[in-house]
């Protein structure tokens, strides 16, 4: 599938034509009905081991982008499932995956977070393999009797790469279908042209709260008014929300103050220069293109990942520069650009998150919180995400009764 510039082009049109109507209207996307969630959903432990093991280790989660592996020889490791993993751009060009683990006496077999290498040498006793993941030399092979053999070469898990994304699923022997996964997103992403961007700063954010809670706070511009006051309200509108829904993948966008101004001149004065807007990638992952500050773009991955612990995630950020750094000036903007972006989410999404989960611990059996029709995506990515880790959201009450 190649999309051309052309086609680019008409998505963002289409999008923006969206947003200026609901401007116009005064309309936003909504989903037909509010929902109510059971709390458990985001505090049992039982529906967490699940989704670990559903969604984090038996479904393609988003390793790092292709630009960072970017010569045959370039690896990183990806131990964010809490499966250990070395992903590598082999000598062939193809990206491969391995467990991290020597096939010797089980060492862990890289050491470097990331690098550039022909062999990998464990550390414990100096075997080596190559970056298709063969056992290419043993000290004192001799005395290893009747020789060594294909149960020696480093364990693969499953891994490919599309549109500038490395996708790795954590079960060594399992399946991986990553064309049916993309399934309807696969345009959307491909339009990304992640495949063209260089990476320019890597962080994680912790927070102390359930990793849904923590995704929650991505997919709505009903709390900008509120809660980012100060940050985001000055620049964009908290009651505007163009959804759109990509099998369990979905793209939001939010109406910035600068459209309100665009939104009732003809289309060809329209400052149209690239895509917008949240991307979630299921299950974990954020595609972020914008800016905290209109008339800035960048491109922010932000991977979240559950702990073992139900009130434990990690969200891994990482910025990139759309087209490539070209000056140690364009650096230090997108430098600041990931700052921005990580003090809001951190003093502000995530001190939130962090008290909101802890009450849901204490709230009594059977309460529930509720997403109003602006909150489309939430409804949408909880029923998605319960649905692929074969746990139904519980029966609320109110369900219940009118059963
Ligand atoms: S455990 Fe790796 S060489 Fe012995
Ligand atoms: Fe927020």
């Amino acid at each position: 599938m190649t999309i051309s510039q052309e086609d680019r082009k008409a998505g963002w049109l289409a999008q923006a034509r969206r947003m200026a109507a609901h401007i116009r209207n005064k309309t936003s996307d909504l989903a037909p009905t509010t929902m109510r969630n059971d709390v458990s959903v985001y505090t049992d432990p039982v529906r967490h081991a699940a989704e670990r093991q559903k969604l984090f280790r038996e479904t393609p989660v988003v390793a790092c982008l292709s630009s960072q592996l970017p010569k045959p020889g370039s690896y990183r490791l990806f131990d964010e499932t809490g499966v250990p993993i070395v992903v590598v751009r082999s000598s062939d060009g193809e990206v491969r995956a391995f467990l991290n683990i020597c096939m010797h006496r089980g060492a862990r077999l890289v050491r470097e977070r990331e690098g550039t290498a022909k062999l990998f040498t464990c550390w414990f006793h100096g075997w080596s393999f190559d970056n298709k993941g063969k056992l290419a030399a043993v000290p004192e092979k001799d005395r290893f009797e009747g020789g060594l053999a294909q149960s020696e070469h480093l364990i693969s898990v499953p891994a490919a790469e599309r549109y500038g994304l490395v996708f790795v699923q954590a079960t060594p022997g399992s399946t991986m279908d990553i064309d049916k996964h993309l399934g309807s997103f696969a345009p959307v992403l491909e339009a990304l042209e992640l495949d063209q961007c260089e990476h320019v700063k890597s962080g994680e954010l912790p927070v102390k709260s359930n990793w849904k809670y923590a995704l929650d706070t991505y997919g709505e511009g009903y709390h900008f008014a509120a809660l980012h006051k100060a940050t985001l309200a000055p620049y964009f509108r908290n009651d505007i929300t163009v959804y759109d829904k990509f099998d369990r993948h979905h793209r939001v966008g939010f109406a910035s103050r600068q459209m309100e101004e665009w939104a009732f001149k003809p289309e060809e004065e329209w400052p149209l220069s690239g895509p917008s807007g949240i991307h979630y990638l299921y299950p974990n992952t954020i595609i972020f293109v914008g800016s905290v500050r209109p008339g800035y773009s960048y491109t922010t991955l932000f991977r979240h990942f559950p702990g073992e612990e139900v009130g434990e995630t990690v969200t891994h950020k990482s910025i990139y520069a759309p087209r490539g750094v070209n000056s140690d000036e364009y650096r230090k903007e997108v430098e600041a650009g990931f700052d921005a972006t990580a003090h809001v989410v951190i003093t502000e999404d995530y001190v939130t998150a962090a008290e909101g989960w802890r009450n849901m611990t204490m709230m009594p059996k059977g309460a529930t919180v509720v997403y109003g029709r602006q909150e489309i995506a939430l409804q949408n990515q909880h029923r998605d995400i319960a649905e692929g880790a074969g746990m139904p959201l519980p029966k609320t009450a109110m369900q219940e009764a009118a059963e």
